[in-house]
C-alpha cells in the first residue's frame, strides 16, 4: 500500500475512460469516502447521484452543449475555426463514462444562533453570513469531492472532477429530479483510465507556502 502522499500526488485528471463497468461496491465506497469528509457545521450538506443511464447522460450534454452554443452566439464569426467544436467536446466528455456523479449542494447549518441573530440584526442575510464564513458550504463539497476522487484513483479508476456543466445547472436540476433547494455544483465522470496523463507543471514551493 503506498502511502499517502503517493496517493495525492499521483492523482490526476482523466478524460477518457475504457469501456468498462463499475461494480456497486466500488460505487458505495466512493460514496462512502466522500461523506466522511469535514463540513461546516457538520452540515453535510451535500447530495451525489451516480447516473449509468446513457439517455440521461445523452439528455445533460444537449442541455450544456445548447447552453455553450448560447453564450458563444455573441461572438458571431470571431471564434477560431474548431473553437466551438472543441469546447462542446471539452464540456460534455462526462457523457462516455461508465459512470457520473452529479453533486449538489443542500443548505449548510450554523452551530451558533445567537450570533446569526446578531450578523442578520447587522444586516446580513443568508448569502451574506455564508460569504461572510468564507463559503463553507462550498468548502465542504470541495472536501467531499477530494475525498471522492482519491478514493477512485486507490481503487485504480480515473474521474475528473468538472464544474462547466454548472453552465446549466438548474436543467441538470431538472433531468435527474433533484429539488431546486439543492444547487448543483460538479459532474464527475469516474472509469478506467484509457491513456496515462501527461507529468503536470507544479508552481514553485516558495511561491505556494512559506513559514511565518
Ligand atoms: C473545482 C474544479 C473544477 C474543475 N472543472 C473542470 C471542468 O469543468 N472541466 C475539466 O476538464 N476539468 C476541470 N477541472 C480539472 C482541472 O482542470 C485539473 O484539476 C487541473 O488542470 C489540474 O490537473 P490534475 O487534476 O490532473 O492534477 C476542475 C478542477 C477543479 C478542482
Amino acid at each position: 500500500m503506498e502511502d499517502f502522499l503517493s496517493l495525492a500526488a499521483s492523482r490526476r485528471s482523466i478524460r477518457k475512460f475504457m469501456d468498462k463497468d463499475i461494480p456497486k461496491e466500488d460505487i458505495q465506497y466512493f460514496i462512502n469516502a466522500a461523506v466522511s469528509a469535514p463540513s461546516g457545521c457538520n452540515s453535510q450538506c451535500w447530495r451525489f447521484v451516480a447516473i449509468q443511464d446513457v439517455n440521461i447522460l445523452k439528455r445533460i450534454e444537449e442541455a450544456v452543449t445548447r447552453k455553450v452554443e448560447s453564450i458563444l452566439k455573441i461572438k458571431g464569426n470571431d471564434l477560431p475555426d474548431d473553437y466551438l467544436a472543441s469546447k462542446k467536446k471539452m464540456v460534455s466528455f462526462f457523457t462516455k463514462a461508465p459512470l457520473v456523479f452529479a453533486v449538489f449542494m443542500t443548505k449548510a447549518q450554523y452551530y451558533d444562533p445567537i450570533f446569526i441573530s446578531a450578523l442578520k440584526e447587522n444586516g446580513y442575510d443568508d448569502d451574506g453570513i455564508m460569504k461572510l464564513f468564507a463559503n463553507y458550504d462550498l468548502l465542504s463539497i470541495g472536501a467531499a469531492v477530494q475525498n471522492l476522487l482519491l478514493a477512485v484513483h486507490e481503487k485504480g479508476y480515473g474521474a475528473c472532477w468538472m464544474n462547466e456543466p454548472a453552465i446549466c445547472g438548474d436543467e441538470i436540476n431538472k433531468i435527474l429530479g433533484v429539488s431546486n433547494e439543492e444547487r448543483f455544483i460538479s459532474i464527475i465522470p469516474v472509469g478506467i483510465p484509457a491513456y496515462t496523463p501527461r507529468g503536470k507543471k507544479m508552481k514553485a514551493m516558495e511561491d505556494v507556502f512559506n513559514y511565518s
